[in-house]
């Protein structure tokens, strides 16, 4: 799905909590909210940073749109994270968004969407959207992490009454003791085909990927790379497109970050 309008605007945080290294973020962005739509991102940085360098704003998926306040998952990795993770409520953000194209609603009566770890952010704004199309639609997610304290930044997913969650974990502290491809494989086997979408780690998306062209299902992947500029300026997001024309690249923040598997070389 097309972003509809594009809007850089100052957003208070509104609450902010991190545990060990996750944070959960939520900001008041009416303006980007009222456009935004599941697998789409923001780029954040704090307000009171006046270099204006856009190479200072980073990208995250939006977790949950509700009534003008979006709310963003990250992890603390390096300084950009570190710093929004210093912020406190009523401190303000500058936010531009919602960017890039999101995750295509699949009519399919059966949706799996298969997260791993932090690409499970954006799979609460996408179940509450398919649900949102067709409230009779079954939607399983898949979630894998390394341990489960990586899944808890993650539980409020398991109060979605319409979504059906299933857990594995690296060192079996939660869940299947082995990897999310198993569920999907044993979720396809038991409930029949269904539209998949994905967003994790690359070997993740790889194998769930060469999964569903083998059972010939519809996959999209969310694809995460490092982005400088965001809005398809400077080229640094670029991986390699399986058919395209030109130059044989597509550039994640603008062409995607979701793609129908096909179309990337993962
Ligand atoms: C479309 C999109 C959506 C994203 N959504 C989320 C999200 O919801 N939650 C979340 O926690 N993170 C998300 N990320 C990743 C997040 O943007 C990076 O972790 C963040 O920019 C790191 O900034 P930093 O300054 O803290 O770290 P840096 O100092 O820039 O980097 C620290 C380390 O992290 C690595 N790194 C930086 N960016 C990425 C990346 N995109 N993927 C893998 N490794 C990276 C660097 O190579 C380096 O090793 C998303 C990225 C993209 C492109
Ligand atoms: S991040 Fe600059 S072109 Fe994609």
């Amino acid at each position: 799905m097309h972003a509809k309008a594009k809007h850089q605007l100052q957003g208070e945080i509104r609450e902010i909590s991190c545990r060990d290294e996750y944070c959960r973020m939520t900001i008041a962005a009416p303006a980007i909210c009222h456009v935004a739509a599941a697998g789409q991102f923001v780029m954040v940085k704090p307000a009171a940073d006046k270099s204006n360098d856009p190479l200072f704003r980073r990208p995250f998926s939006l977790h949950q749109v509700v009534d003008g306040l979006l709310t963003i998952i990250f992890k603390i990795v390096g300084r950009g994270t570190r710093n929004l993770a210093k912020m406190q409520a009523g401190e303000v953000l500058d936010v531009v968004g919602p960017l890039g194209k999101g995750f295509q609603l699949s009519s399919e009566p059966r949706h799996y969407l298969v997260g791993g770890g932090m690409g499970i952010a954006p799979l609460h704004l996408l179940a509450e959207s398919i649900n949102r199309q067709n409230p009779q639609s079954e939607i399983i997610a898949l979630l894998g992490a390394r341990t489960a304290r990586e899944l808890d930044a993650f539980a409020d997913l398991q109060d979605l009454r319409f979504l059906r969650v299933e857990l594995a974990t690296d060192d079996g502290t939660a869940g299947h003791h082995g990897l999310v491809i198993d569920l999907l494989e044993r979720a396809v086997a038991a409930g029949g085909r269904g539209a998949v979408y994905s967003c994790g780690p690359w070997p993740m998306m790889k194998a769930v990927a060469l999964y569903c062209r083998a059972k010939q299902l519809p996959c999209q992947v969310s694809l995460e790379t490092v982005m400088a500029c965001g809005v398809g300026a400077c080229l640094g997001c670029a991986v390699s497109g399986a058919d395209v024309a030109g130059d044989g690249y597509l550039h994640v923040c603008k062409d995607g970050p979701v793609f129908e598997a096909g179309k990337i070389w993962l």
